[in-house]
């Protein structure tokens, strides 16, 4: 049985990396119908949407999305993520954001000295609510008066969800699991959040839980990265350190993620972090790397645990000889050389 996946290069370097990551899966031989669909800002030119009136309904059809990146400088960003990529990860309740932080062999990372096994970290990022909620709204617009209101919106339901994911990767990995929140400063939002995790941790003795603050967890990413395996926090707060996960990995054009739709009420949605880059946009020297590892992920996720761990082989493999490698990673080659390269090693 094959599995359909929609596909939704979307903007700028999205365009590039995806068609690296088509190559590769291709390579592998798995039974995958690619089926393009072609929104985004360029659509939104058009036809004044950024995908369809139907695009939900469509995607629903599909066993899972593969995406690149969404945004470009024609749409003001709030509206191009509103009516398209936000959309899709709260309508499918992809409600885990996974985020492997890996420091691949070969790369040097910005802390000197230190190697893959010092940094090998998996975030789960809240994916549906918390400071993504879009509760709010604007009043006296234009005036002096003007107010916006943006409401964080934390649910017992959805933080337990998340963090339940997140303790059973941790007891699968290293046995720990850093709960990141602002407690302190916040008395309400994030203090539900540590009783649930704190609930939670009954149920799981084999994990040790860790309460962090999100200032503190920076500071802890870089310091002591080897002291950190699963890390679980809200929307917002995960997006922030998974950028900073990136920096560490030696390239934002590494890191890749995964939308889970984890009780399969829809498609799961697959993405590099990086977005769609204008000021390197349509020159080929896009690392397609987050890219590819997204497709592993993706790969994992239908059951094909072999060809995924044969992707993310490749990529240590590329990384380790030194390339080819793009400009990002000190490189000269260019996206598709580097696509190239990992095809025609999982083949
Ligand atoms: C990401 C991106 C998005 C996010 C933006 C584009 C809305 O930064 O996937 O990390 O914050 O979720
Ligand atoms: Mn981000």
């Amino acid at each position: 049985m094959s599995h359909r996946i929609a596909v939704i290069p979307g903007d700028g370097v999205g365009r590039e990396v995806v068609p690296e990551g088509l190559k590769v899966l291709r390579a592998l031989g798995v039974p995958l119908e690619f089926e393009e669909l072609p929104w985004g800002c360029d659509h939104r030119g058009r036809t004044g949407r950024m995908m369809p009136d139907d695009a939900l309904a469509t995607l629903a059809r599909y066993d899972a999305i593969y995406l690149g990146a969404v945004g470009w400088p024609t749409v003001p960003d709030h509206i191009s993520l509103w009516e398209c990529l936000l959309p899709i990860r709260k309508t499918f309740e992809q409600y885990v954001n996974l985020r492997p932080v890996r420091l691949l062999p070969g790369i040097r990372g910005p802390l000197a000295g230190r190697g893959p096994a010092d940094v090998d970290m998996l975030f789960v990022r809240e994916n549906t609510e918390g400071e993504y909620s879009g509760t709010g709204g604007r009043v006296h617009v234009g005036t002096d008066a003007e107010i916006a209101v943006e409401v964080p919106v934390f649910t017992r339901r959805a933080i337990e969800r998340c963090a339940r994911y997140a303790f059973e990767r941790a007891a699968e990995r290293r046995g720990h699991l850093v709960s990141v929140t602002k407690s302190n400063a916040s008395r309400y939002s994030y203090v539900l959040w540590d009783e649930v995790v704190a609930g939670l941790a009954r149920h799981f003795p084999g994990v040790r839980v860790e309460r962090v603050h999100v200032d503190a967890m920076a500071a802890r990413m870089v310091l002591r990265p080897d002291t950190i395996d699963v890390v679980v926090g809200s929307n917002l707060f995960a997006d922030i350190l998974t950028d900073l996960g990136a920096a560490l990995q030696g390239s934002l054009g590494l890191a890749a993620s995964a939308n889970l739709s984890v009780d399969g009420r829809g498609p799961s949605m697959f993405e590099p972090v990086h977005g769609s880059a204008p000021d390197i946009a349509g020159q080929g020297r896009a690392n397609p790397i987050g890219a590819v590892w997204s497709a592993a992920l993706m790969l994992r996720h239908l059951g094909y645990e072999e060809q995924a761990a044969r992707v993310e082989r490749a990529i240590d493999a590329v990384c380790l000889d030194g390339g080819p490698l793009t400009g990002d990673l000190g490189g000269t080659a260019s996206t598709a050389e580097v696509g190239d390269a990992l095809a025609s090693r999982v083949s």
